[in-house]
């Protein structure tokens, strides 16, 4: 049965929630679920903004029924291709055989690529700048390569100042009733999700976030529509300055998050120590997370959220440990820089990890590493505790500074 939400009274929300999903992209763990949006937007002509994933399609389709009461469906506009919007796109079109596709060349292509269909006549192809009028409504396409796909598109409704913003300003979790921000205490239950959700899907492409953020700051937004999450009516300003520090990969906090890959645990206790003398220097909100534990992607939000980054891990293998090398190959991959870092490498043998993390360090931009790395053979002795809480001591006067 159908579930339709009004965004405006000519604006409606068809999109439908997945609570069952475990891994987002097959990779992402989100157990708050995630939400597919659509938009239906009635006027003269009705207008479709993209539409929803496989797992929200039967809920979608009696949606859209629904919402149209009757009327054709003249346009499907798609933003962006990733099949977590598309994969009903072409059921969509069968359904509605008079609905065109409004795209750009990139779209049109991909379309291709994913699905075997004739669009003979049925398509609309769209450049920057380019405006469709549906009546009192008039929607412009502005282009945002690479937020998330090189095709991603965003498109702005002149009348009513919505931007639909396809995959930016979106979230990982499932809606809850509500749809707007707004009714939700967001900064506290959303904003680690939608950091997440940003740095892990978006967070490689800062450059190019920035530049659909200065396309977008000459616009009067009254409404954000993204593909995820909620709606915003309100404090959207808000929202846009956390874009703006992730893109350009500043610091949210000054804060210190220690990662740590410990076999046995002797790693783990120099990362408490060190953990427990930064507080003890007045550090506050420190983040210590077992890598082995914690899951990649909320590591790397986490590192895209604080100032200061600590690694400490054992050796395996004559190398870094696995889990640890798998978290700074992911922040390497993910273009994080400018922050401020400390090493702990422990090894039986001969420790080699620390050596290896540098090695990661130094390919990417701006990391600066704070000296001497700590050296554990085994586990912490009395020199090497004093040796955590010299770095301790290092750190914390950096932070607080
Ligand atoms: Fe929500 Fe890039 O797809």
């Amino acid at each position: 049965m159908y579930c339709v939400q009004a965004v405006t009274s000519d604006i409606l929300w068809l999109g439908a929630s997945d609570r069952r999903l475990g891994l987002f992209e097959n990779v992402y763990p989100i157990p708050r679920g995630v939400a597919y949006n659509s938009y239906l937007v009635k006027d003269e002509k009705t207008i479709l903004l993209d539409t929803v994933d496989h797992a929200a399609g039967d809920r979608f389709f009696e949606n859209l029924t629904f919402a149209l009461d009757g009327r054709n469906l003249d346009y499907v506009v798609v933003n962006h291709m990733e099949p977590d919007h598309c994969a009903t796109l072409v059921d969509t079109l069968t359904h509605y055989p008079n609905a065109k596709v409004v795209g750009n060349a990139k779209v049109i292509t991909m379309i291709g690529q994913f699905f075997e269909v004739d669009l003979t006549d049925r398509t609309i192809t769209v450049k920057e700048g380019d405006t469709l009028c549906t009546g009192k409504h008039t929607f412009t396409f502005l282009m945002a390569p690479m937020v998330h796909w090189p095709e991603t598109m965003c498109t702005y409704e002149q009348t009513e100042k919505v931007l639909f913003s396809a995959d930016a300003f979106g979230t990982f979790g499932a809606l809850s009733g509500n749809l707007f921000a707004d009714e939700m205490d967001f900064e506290h239950d959303w904003l680690p999700d939608a950091r997440r959700y940003y740095t892990n899907i978006v967070g490689k492409y800062g450059p190019q976030v920035q530049s659909m953020l200065k396309k977008v700051a000459d616009l009067e937004i009254a409404y954000l529509c993204p593909l995820h999450g909620p709606v915003w009516r309100k404090d959207i300003a808000w929202f846009v300055e956390k874009y703006q520090r992730w893109s350009t990969y500043t610091p949210e906090d000054r804060a210190v998050m220690i990662a740590c890959g410990s076999i046995y645990g002797q790693t783990e206790n120099a990362a408490d120590i060190l953990a427990a003398r930064l507080a003890e220097k007045g550090v506050q909100k420190i983040a210590l997370y077992d890598v082995s534990q914690t899951d990649v992607s909320e590591i790397v939000s986490e590192a895209f959220r604080c100032s200061h980054l600590v690694f400490a891990s054992s050796t395996y293998n004559a190398g870094i440990f696995t889990p640890m090398e798998h978290v700074l190959q992911d922040l390497k991959a993910h273009n994080l820089q400018n922050r401020t870092v400390a090493l702990i490498e422990n090894g039986s043998w001969a420790p080699a990890s620390g050596k290896q993390m540098t090695a990661i360090l130094s390919e990417m931009k701006n990391m600066t590493l704070l000296e001497p790395m700590v050296s554990l053979k085994s586990s912490v002795k009395g020199t090497q505790r004093q040796a955590l809480l010299d770095l301790a001591d290092q750190i914390a006067a950096d932070v607080l500074a």
